[in-house]
């Protein structure tokens, strides 16, 4: 069996953000590819989106290439016609259809403005959220993708490593950090600290900030959420890694704000928080781009340990591997 840990040869069942939900329009279709799968989104009149495996189940022509129609995609190639699930509905040259003639449906989910995707029969956690969501509505904001020269996992999994932020971000700790596993997909590590830097840019955040408390959580192996809950600048961040098939990841990064009374004259502060999150992002680049990882924990490194187990407990999916079609 594949540990599922820096394996870039198989994709772990989690949750994926693909794109923006304005990108896609009732009609249109629009397709993915992870690693070596192909998945075809569309929305019906009602909104709903469907996400099929892009493989057509007759001869394997790509369903983007075909049309949508009612809720239906049709496959260019011999108009095999499916429904939102994957079900063949119509095949034009019989009118029996053999149960085999379905095609993987992905769970899909639309949440901070973007399409997500379960890669797996069906979802077995959340996309990431906050405890204070349906009291607190946010204003969210998508920040630009950035490509990271090393496995999702690495990425995730650095905001639990407490030693680094010490040596590599110049924090000095309020508390001692102990790291919790809270489930079978989630970790979590409380921070109180200060910026203890002697740089311009320690000196810029920490003016602003002062001590502040970081939580922050990992979801599954591929996304993670930090909550500073600031009294002036509180800050709510959601990242979802995606792993490519170069074995890099692209990270998504999702920039949430408490939509207050004076909302609209919060909006000076999102250049700031941007800022302190590109404080900590700069230091971590170089890294996250040259490492080879090849782990020796110590008793430091308890948090990265729990982080290893929890994803190599976890499963992987393929739709063309794991999916049997019923005769
Ligand atoms: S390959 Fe799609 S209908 Fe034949
Ligand atoms: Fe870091």
């Amino acid at each position: 069996m594949n540990r599922l840990f820096n394996n870039s040869k198989v994709l772990e069942s989690t949750w994926f953000a693909l794109m923006p939900s304005r990108t896609l329009q009732p009609g249109k279709i629009k397709k993915v590819q992870l690693l070596d799968r192909g998945i075809v989104l569309f929305r019906n009149e009602n909104g709903e989106i469907s996400a099929l495996d892009s493989r057509c189940a007759h001869l394997g022509a790509d369903l983007s290439l075909g049309c949508v129609s009612g809720g239906t995609i049709q496959c260019v190639f011999h108009h095999w016609t499916y429904d939102g699930k994957g079900r063949c509905i119509k095949i034009p040259s019989q009118s029996k259809i053999p149960n085999s003639a379905k095609v993987f449906s992905y769970p899909v989910q639309e949440k901070y403005g973007y399409i997500w995707i379960f890669n797996g029969p069906t979802p077995k956690f959340p996309i990431p959220y906050f405890e204070d969501e349906n009291a607190q509505p946010v204003r969210v904001f998508h920040l630009p993708l950035i490509k990271f020269r090393c496995h999702p996992n690495i990425c995730t999994v650095n905001g639990l490593d407490i030693e680094h932020m010490y040596c590599l971000h110049h924090m000095q700790f309020l508390n001692e950090p102990k790291p919790q596993r809270i489930d079978d997909f989630r970790v979590v590590v409380h921070y109180k600290m200060a910026f203890n830097g002697s740089t311009f840019m320690d000196r810029f955040v920490s003016f602003f900030m002062g001590n502040f408390e970081l939580h922050f959580m990992t979801w599954g192996g591929n996304m993670s959420t930090g909550y500073v809950p600031h009294p002036r600048f509180p800050i709510k961040m959601v990242f979802n890694h995606t792993l490519q098939a170069d074995g890099s990841s692209v990270c998504r990064t999702f920039f949430l704000m408490n939509k207050g009374s004076n909302a609209p004259f919060d909006l000076w502060k999102l250049p700031l928080m941007f800022v302190i999150m590109q404080h900590f992002l700069i230091d971590d680049m170089d890294l996250f781009n040259s490492i080879q990882f090849r782990p020796r924990l110590v008793e430091r490194d308890e948090s990265l340990r729990m982080f290893m187990d929890t994803v190599n407990n976890r499963e992987s999916f393929h739709p063309h591997k794991n999916y049997v079609a019923s005769e």
